[in-house]
């Protein structure tokens, strides 16, 4: 019986566990086994698994979070520790990994295949959306739909006091998130760090709604540019003479990481599982499962290595385009 090991790694991620679900079944209906790594690259230095089987990853394709929990490893960084983690799983009795994991995920896991002779295949995955060679990566859609919900009832409260509410939301270096949640929520103002939208602009721009009639504001705010704390009373001494009922803001935070996955979430990382375990049968090595112009398919799975995705410009010219 072939044998394979799945980790997920980084933060974690709505989908995962419909992902490791789909890897575990789609991988027994082929008669391989596959063993679960504990806590990502730890359990891998630390010798910590679990077998997996189709009735271990029952009732969990609606949950969120990661049944084999996860971590960033920095011991991983350090050759020495690679090697043990390489020997660990030759003990183990496999040459394949399954990394489900993200951009810091994706960087080790091209390093130790470099370094290895071994078989390395990423299935990505990060709120973010922020890694390159794939347009889509499993969590993302969640956390959209999380944050929006959740500014949806701030508009409420911003509304009844005529305030400006700056929301922040997550997106490490990246303005996914914020733009797609800027989008949904018709926000006044959204900003990214991957495109200037520089302060003076963001003052005129508040003055101007105010002198249109406009009674409250919601800025997106991705945590990659600023933190909502300070932005805050900045904003309060420039706007100091006029007569708004205030700035609030709140900071989202881990909330769009957690809960159930949404439909979509849940059937990408299933295909994208499924996906992955079909081509390891066809033979395909070192490559990372992507999502590009609505088709899965492979790439190398070093082909992310040192690039950076960046949002479409034309999506963050329509936050401003629609709120005029
Ligand atoms: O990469 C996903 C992410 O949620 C980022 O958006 C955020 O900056 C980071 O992880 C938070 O990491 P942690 O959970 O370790 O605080």
């Amino acid at each position: 019986m072939k044998k394979i090991a799945v980790l997920t790694s980084g933060g974690d991620a709505p989908g995962l566990n419909a992902c490791i679900r789909a890897v575990v079944r789609t991988a027994y209906f082929h008669n391989i086994s596959v063993i679960g790594i504990k806590r990502g690259y730890k359990g891998l230095i630390e010798k910590d698994y679990c077998l997996l089987n189709p009735r271990s990853v029952g009732g969990i394709i609606n949950k969120g979070g990661t049944i084999l929990h996860s971590s960033r490893e920095p011991r991983f960084k350090i050759p020495e520790y690679r090697k043990k983690a390489y020997e660990n799983l030759k003990d183990l009795g496999t040459d394949t990994l399954i990394v489900i994991g993200g951009n810091g995920s994706f960087t080790a896991a091209n390093i130790f295949a470099k370094e290895f002779p071994i078989n390395v295949i990423g299935i990505p995955k990060t709120i973010d959306n922020d890694l390159y060679g794939t347009d889509y990566t499993i969590g993302f859609d969640t956390a959209v739909n999380n944050a929006v919900e959740a500014v949806d009832k701030i508009r409420d409260t911003t509304i009844s006091h005529e305030r400006i509410f700056v929301v922040e939301v997550m997106g490490r270096d990246s303005g996914f998130i914020a733009l797609d949640v800027g989008i949904a929520t018709g926000a006044d103002i959204t900003l990214i760090p991957e495109y200037p939208f520089p302060l003076h602009l963001v003052i005129e721009k508040l003055i101007d709604s105010y002198k249109k009639g406009k009674t409250f504001s919601i800025i997106i705010l991705a945590e990659g540019v600023a933190k909502a704390q300070d932005l805050v009373p900045i904003l309060e001494e420039k706007l100091k003479n006029y007569s708004i009922g205030g700035i609030r803001y709140s900071v989202l935070g881990h909330i769009q990481r957690g809960g159930s996955p949404t439909a979509f979430d849940r059937i990408i990382a299933s295909r994208f599982g499924a996906f992955a375990i079909e081509k390891y049968l066809k033979g395909e090595k070192n490559f990372m499962v992507s999502y590009e112009k609505g088709q899965i398919k492979t790439k190398p799975l070093d082909i992310s290595f040192g690039k950076i995705k960046k949002p479409d410009l034309e999506i963050f010219e329509l936050t401003k385009k629609l709120t005029i």
